[in-house]
């Protein structure tokens, strides 16, 4: 499937498989558009990439780590974006904060999106900042009324100002409020229906707080907006005799690829990518691993198929 930020995607898909992806609408929140599988774009692999060229649906790529006005990182990006689809995904934009939104990273911001032309830009569900200290961490939020109507507004803000869709991430925990007065899911639906924005929805991490905090994981899948799902993330974790750490250094287990096969049923094909952030292995590996969800999404492709050509002979 080729892309270019200049004219958008250009149907010289070579299978019928590409051609069925490439039209078949998926919700507003990622532009209509099953993206495929992508990879998160890592330093170790500039060189494979650049001099391989691999076919790759799609790269995510953090955000802050282009947000500069020139050098080395922008010189590799403009490189990829000559070649592939990126979507860019962000670590600081701390949407649970209560601190005023940074005009200055919103222009920067801004002016990423122009560049890449993303089609949706994630961030997380959390909060990592109090008056102007920054935590540099993914931290969880209590899930009170007050909380989703300071979050979802702080949500609408970025939306309007970057001008694309955004999609806010659930984090795994590793601790809880008691003045909550939700579930999480139940919190990410709110904040997810009063900001009107999307969900990236990463199985791991339901799957992490789910061993950490005890609830089914699937109550989680089951009970989000699938309407709004724009993009999934699935990663590999640590296990510890007492809890579970969100390491992306390991393959995805079969409970998170359950988790997964349940949220693509629920949700249709959705644009999704493997994070693999520390430890990590070959280029070839790496994409080996977020292929596997191949089987899964074709297995919705053909259920969805076979229940089109009931409807039909129905009429
Ligand atoms: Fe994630």
């Amino acid at each position: 499937m080729g892309w270019s930020p200049a004219s958008g995607f250009q149907p010289f898909a070579k299978t019928a498989q590409e051609l069925q992806r490439f039209f078949m609408p998926a919700n507003r929140f990622n532009g209509f558009t099953d993206l495929g599988i992508g990879i998160g774009l890592r330093v170790p692999h500039y060189n494979h990439i650049l001099s391989k060229k691999p076919t790759v649906d799609w790269f995510e790529i953090i955000s802050e780590n282009y947000m500069v006005d020139a050098g080395r990182p922008l010189e590799i990006l403009d490189q990829i974006l000559e070649q592939y689809q990126v979507v860019q995904h962000g670590v600081s934009m701390y949407f649970g904060s209560t601190d005023p939104l940074s005009r200055e990273h919103l222009k920067g911001l801004k002016r990423l999106v122009r560049r890449t032309s993303t089609p949706f830009l994630s961030d997380h569900l959390c909060w990592g900042s109090v008056d102007g200290s920054y935590t540099h961490d993914l931290l969880p939020m209590p899930y009170t009324w007050a909380a989703v109507k300071n979050t979802a507004e702080r949500i609408r803000a970025v939306q309007d100002f970057v001008g694309v869709p955004v999609i806010v991430e659930n984090v795994s925990s590793y601790a809880e409020f008691h003045l909550s007065e939700m579930s999480e899911w139940e919190f990410l639906s709110e904040v997810a229906e009063q900001a009107d924005c999307g969900i990236l929805l990463d199985v791991n991490n339901i799957y992490v707080s789910s061993q950490n905090h005890s609830f089914d994981p699937l109550d989680y899948v089951n009970g989000v907006p699938h309407e709004r799902v724009g993009q999934i993330h699935i990663a590999g974790h640590s296990k510890y005799e007492r809890y579970i750490l969100d390491t992306h250094d390991h393959a995805v287990i079969d409970p998170v690829w359950k988790l997964y096969a349940r949220a693509i049923e629920l949700c249709g094909p959705t644009a999704t990518l493997l994070e693999w952030d520390a430890k990590i292995p070959s280029f070839d590996e790496v994409h080996r691993e977020a292929l596997k969800a191949k089987k899964y999404l074709q297995a919705v492709r053909e259920k969805a198929g076979a229940k089109r050509r009931e409807k039909l002979a129905l009429r």
